[in-house]
């Protein structure tokens, strides 16, 4: 799915929290979106997911407004997961019972996802009865279960174990390779976009400061906040 932003603003009160004039993302691409606590990277996310309207501005994908029958193809991953109140199966098996999978279908896909996944141990557990960690993993597996056109995921990786980060990564990747998805991926780790990541959209104060390949952000911005923030990040990593 090709997907464009248009003079989209994002007001809560007097503070603007979004503006941007331009974006545009291409079918098949993975993009990173970086940048500091409160630069507005969440709110970008839930504005193309449709699930908040911005107060100016317009997001078409493929070229037309999103409507019920697109949005069938998008997934969106909250940085917050959360998790209906049912088992680990029943969770990750709702997309595809929306979507009007036969039984058998749904029990060989979820199945396969949570083999995929490693949390087929956890199949019956109730969600609540979770950890922060198991709880991401089974929203990511339902995230992407039904084999979604475009990828919206805010901080996947977050409460992850650096050995399962890998897991994670592959799954996406897969999907972005097998489906043609775009992919949008906020991220803190730079490693992290640097690994899976085809551009990258720094945004700052809610407007976007660069969009580049990895050499172009990372080796050759001329943007002083990019610097700055890349320094800290660096910083922290060398003093380990
Ligand atoms: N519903 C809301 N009402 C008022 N202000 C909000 C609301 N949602 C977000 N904001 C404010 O908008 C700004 C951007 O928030 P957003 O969650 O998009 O940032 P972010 O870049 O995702 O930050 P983080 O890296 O901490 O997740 C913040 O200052 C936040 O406090
Ligand atoms: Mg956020």
């Amino acid at each position: 799915m090709d997907i464009k932003v248009k003079n989209l603003k994002k007001q809560y009160g007097n503070k603007i929290i979004l503006d941007i004039e331009e974006l545009n993302l291409t079918s098949g691409k993975i993009y990173g979106i970086i940048g500091p606590n409160g630069a507005g990277k969440s709110t970008l996310l839930k504005i193309i997911s449709g699930l908040e309207e911005p107060t100016e501005g317009k997001v078409y994908i493929d070229g037309e407004r999103l409507d019920d029958l697109k949005m069938k193809h998008i997934t969106y991953s909250n940085q917050k997961p959360y998790l209906y109140r049912t088992t680990v199966f029943n969770n990750v098996s709702y997309p595809l019972k929306f979507r009007k999978m036969n039984k058998e279908n749904i029990n060989s896909t979820v199945n396969d996802i949570l083999h995929e996944f490693k949390i087929e141990h956890i199949k019956d557990n109730q969600a609540i009865s979770l950890s922060g960690g198991e709880t991401q993993k089974v929203a990511l597996a339902r995230a992407l279960v039904f084999d979604p056109k475009c990828l919206l995921l805010d901080e996947p990786t977050a409460n992850i174990d650096p050995d399962y980060v890998e897991i994670i990564e592959k799954a996406v990747i897969d999907r972005n390779k097998k489906n043609n998805s775009t992919v949008l991926i906020i991220t803190h780790n730079i490693s992290q976009a640097r690994r899976i990541c085809d551009e990258i959209i720094f945004l700052n104060n809610g407007k976007i400061v660069e969009v580049g390949n990895m050499k172009e952000i990372f080796l050759n911005s001329n943007s002083n906040i990019i610097r700055k923030f890349l320094d800290i990040e660096y910083c922290a990593l060398e003093k380990l």
